[in-house]
């Protein structure tokens, strides 16, 4: 491919911050103390997480690079990025989630396969790109077209990198057309991120941002689209990121038994707090954020120091010093909320968070409940322990 450089090729790795916590070197994995994704509600670039299932392609040569759009449809075409470009540019900010985010909490309980993740999979951004939909519009497939009159229905993005649990090929995940083709969905050919051009790590020159939806359709560096009859076959859609009952084992596991996760489930988490945090007695602040799938706002948040049988209601917010309200016009539908609460804390005792979303979702009390043995999608009340002693906290 013109322009793109495989591994081999390269040794460099793209400058990161000292602060990342490395969960795997090769491929590159990384997240951010957790205290920083509530200094702020939009998450600095650098201070975002990396989740990489192979090496970190570099693309130098801008204007050979294009994506080729192909598969079911009548007239495939070459998109170079000045067709991109010339699209409307939208910023659309959205909560990009690993479905992995809380697996290091999961394998306590019975071992699961994966890297491990504490609470900061995740991370708040501002991306900057065209739509789907026009991008689409401009190979004539229209817009809220469920299906293409060759028969396409979904959406295949196939990036530059290689993985090894696709034998070397490329990294792939497709969404429904329905979806693409909807101007609301906000799905993004992204080139900016925070406003700033998206870096080598988050998948320059181009990626695909699907809000609401779990990190692995996120496409990054993508090279093709390919509108396609039934969903991608790649692996990380079929032999991976999908949810398993708490029976299901290495031996009885049946892929093909379950859907792709795609919207990810109602989360939140406390940031200001580690797992086991030494505070003096006195006033503790708990913060944090909570996040739903599918554009579903966050309703409430409550925090527990008695185990759950009395909650108190946090404060949420999206822009600084105002008050968010769920489902509100003025709120970002598909981005996360940060929540602050303070309680007086006498004796040593757990903290409990958990979120309630706009379709009154709730997340699960217990995660022994929600276990599976990729360790995907822990939800569960996030729980941290305060020890009174001495601490500047
Ligand atoms: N795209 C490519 N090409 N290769 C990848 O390994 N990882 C996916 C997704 N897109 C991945 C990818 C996963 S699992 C997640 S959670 C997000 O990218 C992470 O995006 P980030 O590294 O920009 O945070």
């Amino acid at each position: 491919m013109p322009g793109i450089r495989g591994p081999s090729e390269y040794s460099e790795e793209p400058p990161r911050h000292p602060s990342l916590k490395v969960n795997a070197k090769e491929p590159f994995n990384a997240e951010p103390p957790r205290s920083a994704l509530v200094s702020s509600y939009v998450t600095p670039v650098h201070l975002f997480y990396k989740r990489n299932h192979g090496p970190i392609p570099i693309v130098d040569d801008l204007h050979s690079y294009s994506v080729s759009v192909t598969g079911l449809i009548d007239n495939p075409r070459k998109l170079f990025m000045k067709d991109i470009r010339a699209l409307p540019k939208y910023n659309v900010t959205a909560t990009l989630q690993c479905a992995g985010n809380r697996r290091t909490a999961m394998s306590k309980v019975r071992n699961v396969r994966g890297v491990g993740w504490d609470v900061s999979a995740i991370g708040n951004a501002v991306w900057g790109g065209a739509k789907l939909a026009h991008v689409l519009e401009l190979l004539g497939i229209a817009k809220l077209t469920a299906s293409t009159h060759l028969g396409g229905r979904h959406v295949e993005f196939v990036s530059v990198d290689r993985c090894k649990e696709e034998n070397g090929g490329p990294y792939k995940a497709s969404i429904p057309l329905s979806q693409a083709t909807n101007p609301d969905a906000d799905v993004l050919l992204a080139y900016e991120m925070n406003g700033e051009t998206l870096n080598r790590d988050h998948g320059f020159p181009l990626r695909v941002v699907v809000p609401g939806v779990i990190g692995a359709r996120s496409v990054k560096w993508l090279d093709s689209i390919n509108v396609i009859a039934e969903e991608c076959q790649g692996f990380f859609m079929q032999k991976d990121y999908k949810m398993f009952p708490p029976s299901v084992n290495w031996d009885n596991i049946n892929w093909s038994s379950r859907r792709p996760q795609m919207d990810f489930p109602v989360q939140s988490a406390i940031c200001s707090l580690e797992d086991v945090q030494m505070v003096k007695p006195g006033k503790v602040s708990i913060e944090g954020y909570a996040v739903s799938g599918g554009g579903r706002g966050i309703e409430r948040v409550d925090i527990s120091v008695d185990g759950g049988k009395s909650w108190v209601e946090a404060s949420r917010r999206q822009t600084p010093g105002k008050h968010y309200i769920s489902e509100h016009n003025s709120s970002d539908k598909w981005a996360w909320v940060l929540f602050e609460a303070t309680i007086d804390v006498s004796q040593s005792t757990e903290v409990i968070a958990k979120a309630v979303d706009s379709a009154a979702n709730v997340q699960p009390e217990n995660v022994e409940s929600v276990w599976n043995l990729r360790g995907v999608l822990n939800t569960s009340w996030h729980r941290v322990l305060l020890r009174l002693g001495h601490s500047s906290l």
